[in-house]
């Protein structure tokens, strides 16, 4: 699953003492695993060998330039959702023929940016924006490739949040009004329309939400190449889910079990493949580490105040999400066998493991089993590698966190904790 372990009593990150980083670099932190990252990348694509997809990394879900540096220099690509994330995937060297472009509201100045980059793919929300893109590289007297996101309305039975396949949300356009997209704009010489886009939600936690949609790209693709047009991408998306708890998720090879059989012909035919894993490459591949500040006892409940909260990492407020808390050295007989909401052994309490700031939303985890916590232990949050410190915030003026990055016995800060002044800089 990952490569953090508790060995003597200790939580290590590959050959690296967790207490040894937070000594080093103070908390809250960050700490990315590059084996894991290596590991997950490698899953995937020995999963998938059979379609030789392009792999493009979601940038969103961890866009440290350290840590897309080790995917780029695995051959990843990827996956970008802004301006400021196209730059970071060109800073951290990654070549533009590997990098794909989706997002519902992409400005000119960020479209200029992709034209100019010369990037595989960009993905088209809407008529207007497809529009836009054509006016954009006509005038530039460019040429750039794009698929058409479709939104195939099938439910990936996930949060509401993340759920972006159903005809009621903002993504993609439906299959009756792809027809007469390509029919529209099928043949443009600027903005040439070669593939269509999927991206039905994250984490989707069964494979058959991607059988359903699949299946009706291709039949979509069979009829739009019947009609002559050309569509040899086809950009699956990301979504595939991550191991908050031990061994709940399903595998990249699970999913690829359920997906390649259907793609297979069609590669064999031409068609080549794009995946945007994010969550299945970077969660588990990261944690967060914490100091807890303060316990006290109100009423009947217990508060280990940790230095973290809701700012370092938002999903256990924003979306109820689960993440696995740990001490980092957690005492005799409280080695933990697994990752689970309830791990059954003796001593355990009942703790609200909440942040620093002003509102009572700002917690990391509510009634969860713990050994009894005591100011001053370092905390562990697993499977935060991804949308942790991609949706922290700086709210009650907090400084962002650090990010370290080990690989084996050595550790690497790839972001220096922010300083009061960095708050203000922008501002002066
Ligand atoms: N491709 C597109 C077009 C996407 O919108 C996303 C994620 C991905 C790929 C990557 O999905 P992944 O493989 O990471 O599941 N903040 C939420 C997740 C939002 C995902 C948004 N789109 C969370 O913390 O759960």
């Amino acid at each position: 699953m990952d490569h953090f372990s508790y060995e003597h009593g200790a939580l290590r990150c590959e050959g690296v003492a967790v207490a040894d980083v937070a000594a080093t670099v103070g908390t809250p932190c960050y700490v990315y695993s590059a084996g894991t990252l290596a590991e997950h990348h490698r899953r995937t694509r020995d999963a998938f060998a059979a379609l030789d997809p392009l792999i493009c990394y979601s940038v969103k879900s961890c866009g440290n330039l350290g840590v897309l540096r080790t995917l780029t220099a695995l051959g990843s690509g990827m996956d970008v959702v802004s301006g400021g994330e196209l730059f970071r995937a060109r800073a951290a060297g990654c070549p533009p023929e590997r990098i794909v472009y989706a997002g519902v509201g992409k400005r000119d100045d960020e479209i200029a940016a992709a034209l100019d980059a010369g990037i595989h793919l960009l993905n088209v929300e809407s008529e207007q924006e497809f529009e836009n893109i054509a006016r954009i590289a006509r005038g530039r007297g460019a040429t750039c490739r794009c698929a058409l996101r479709i939104n195939p309305d099938v439910d990936p039975r996930t949060h509401r949040f993340t759920t972006t396949g159903t005809k009621e949300t903002k993504f993609g356009v439906d299959i009756e009004r792809a027809r007469a997209f390509f029919r529209a704009h099928g043949r443009d010489p600027h903005a040439r329309l070669v593939g269509l886009h999927l991206h039905i939600g994250s984490p989707v936690t069964s494979t058959d939400p991607y059988v359903q949609a699949v299946t009706k790209a291709l039949a979509l693709r069979e009829e739009l190449l019947r009609d002559g047009f050309e569509v040899s991408v086809l950009d699956v998306g990301g979504g595939f889910a991550a191991d908050y708890e031990t061994g709940r998720s399903p595998a990249a090879s699970d999913y690829a079990r359920a997906i390649v059989p259907l793609l297979e012909p069609a590669v064999r035919a031409g068609l080549r493949i794009v995946l945007e894993p994010g969550r299945s490459i970077a969660a588990n591949a990261g944690i967060l580490l914490t100091r807890v500040q303060y316990v006290k006892t109100s009423g009947d409940r217990t508060f280990a105040i940790c230095d973290a909260g809701m700012n370092a990492l938002l999903r256990p407020s924003h979306y109820d999400a689960f993440h696995f808390i740990w001490p980092a050295a957690p005492g005799p007989g409280f080695a933990p066998h697994e990752r689970t909401r309830e791990p059954g052994m003796p001593g355990l309490v009942t703790v609200d493991v909440v942040g620093p700031l002003c509102e009572t939303g700002d917690y990391l985890a509510l009634d969860r089993r713990l050994p009894p916590p005591a100011r001053g232990d370092l905390l562990a949050v697993f499977t935060a590698g991804a949308y942790g410190m991609s949706m922290a915030s700086r709210y009650n003026s907090s400084p962002l966190p650090a990010e370290v990055l080990v690989s084996g016995e050595a550790f690497t800060v790839v972001r220096r904790r922010e300083t009061y002044e960095d708050l203000v800089a922008h501002e002066r």
